[in-house]
């Protein structure tokens, strides 16, 4: 029997795989506000077998936003937009989540395919925020803005915005909830050494730098039903000497497990232009974390990382690596990918086709 298609019940919430589509920003929001290709993208992907389909980094305020075509959750439209898409996800079987984020100093950037650098003002650009004033790439070469270091009154902004974001995304009709701490983004820049080096209550030990995600945590799980999974992604190292590491981030997961965190999604990268990762080399390391960090901590763990193959999935769940797999590029090559995998691994492929499929191409 395969583990890969065993359903999973995590609170209240029974994902009838454990197969999850990675949060993917897809740049095609007006002011933070979910398009009909947010639809085609995600709805897909529910169509196509997917047990948790997780939407983009969503920005909790305007300057969160990594891109000017990034989603937010900071307005009722942006609500009202999201409510189809969930409610189509829902009734294809599958678990709609959302992953709540701020870009920090890596804000404000211009859209990938269009070079991805750092938009001045006159660019529609905005101002960035970070634990210290220093630029992601401060040798000049990129020209990264240096971001305003937060005082109290800004951290208490954003921690009151991934909250108020948190009761939209409920009445958007999520199911799980994701905070992102990776990637160099605000809270992840708070975590890793190579950026913070605050000497207040929020810099120094490895307690104190956590302390910004502790508290916006705990802030979050208070208004985010108890019966709804939440989700924290970590970057599981900064793969540089002197970063964060696995066994940091261990620490950090049994930290969240008492403040009521369910599962960690295990990635890497991003701090520093030197800190690799996120979605280039090494990442596949990130399965063998995601074992490290279940073991580690008792929270059940999300992998990720260059899963493409039907058995490679399989073996990751059935060994106990992790609980729930999750694809980004695998599945932006073929929404349809857990169809498929359940006819390599023979499974009944109708387990997780819609009604129509079943009757003209489930044999
Ligand atoms: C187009 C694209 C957009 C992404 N956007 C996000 C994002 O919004 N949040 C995030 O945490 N990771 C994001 N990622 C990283 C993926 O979630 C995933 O961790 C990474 O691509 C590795 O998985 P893969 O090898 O299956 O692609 C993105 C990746 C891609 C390819």
């Amino acid at each position: 029997m395969s583990q890969l298609f065993s359903p999973l019940t995590i609170k209240d919430i029974t994902l009838r795989n454990r197969i999850g589509v990675a949060p993917m920003c897809q740049y095609q929001a007006v002011d933070g506000v979910a398009q009909a290709w947010h639809m085609a993208q995600l709805g897909s992907k529910a169509v196509g077998g997917a047990g948790l389909v997780m939407v983009e980094a969503t920005a909790v305020l305007p300057e969160g936003r990594i891109t000017p075509g990034c989603m937010g959750l900071w307005n009722e439209t942006q609500v009202n937009a999201l409510k189809p898409i969930t409610a189509f996800i829902k009734s294809q079987g599958a678990v709609p989540g959302v992953q709540l984020a701020h870009s920090g100093r890596k804000g404000s950037s211009a859209l990938p395919w269009l070079g991805g650098q750092q938009l001045t003002d006159t660019d529609g650009g905005w101002n960035t925020y970070g634990p210290t004033d220093k630029a992601f790439d401060d040798d000049g070469t990129r020209l990264w803005k240096a971001p305003k270091q937060m005082q109290k009154d800004d951290i208490d902004t954003v921690q009151n915005a991934f909250v108020a974001a948190a009761k939209r995304a409920l009445e958007a009709g999520y199911e799980l909830l994701e905070i992102h701490c990776a990637h160099g983004y605000l809270l992840h820049s708070f975590l890793s050494p190579l950026v913070n080096t605050r000497t207040d209550s929020y810099g120094g030990s490895l307690k104190n730098r956590a302390r910004m995600l502790l508290e916006t945590t705990e802030k979050v799980r208070a208004v985010w039903p108890q019966g709804l999974p939440f989700a924290m992604r970590l970057s599981m190292t900064d793969w540089v000497e002197g970063g964060l590491t696995v066994e940091d981030n261990i620490q950090v997961a049994r930290w969240l497990k008492v403040l009521g965190v369910d599962l960690v999604d295990c990635s890497s990268g991003g701090a520093t232009p030197a800190s690799r990762g996120s979605i280039n080399g090494g990442i596949a390391q990130q399965v063998g974390m995601a074992a490290d960090v279940r073991q580690g901590s008792g929270l059940m763990s999300m992998a990720v990382g260059e899963i493409t193959q039907a058995q490679q999935a399989e073996g990751i769940i059935a060994d106990g690596q992790a609980d729930i797999v999750l694809l980004a590029r695998a599945m932006l090559h073929d929404p349809y990918w857990p169809t498929h995998a359940a006819k390599d691994l023979g499974v009944e492929m109708t387990q997780v086709m819609p009604p129509l499929h079943q009757l003209f191409i489930g044999r």
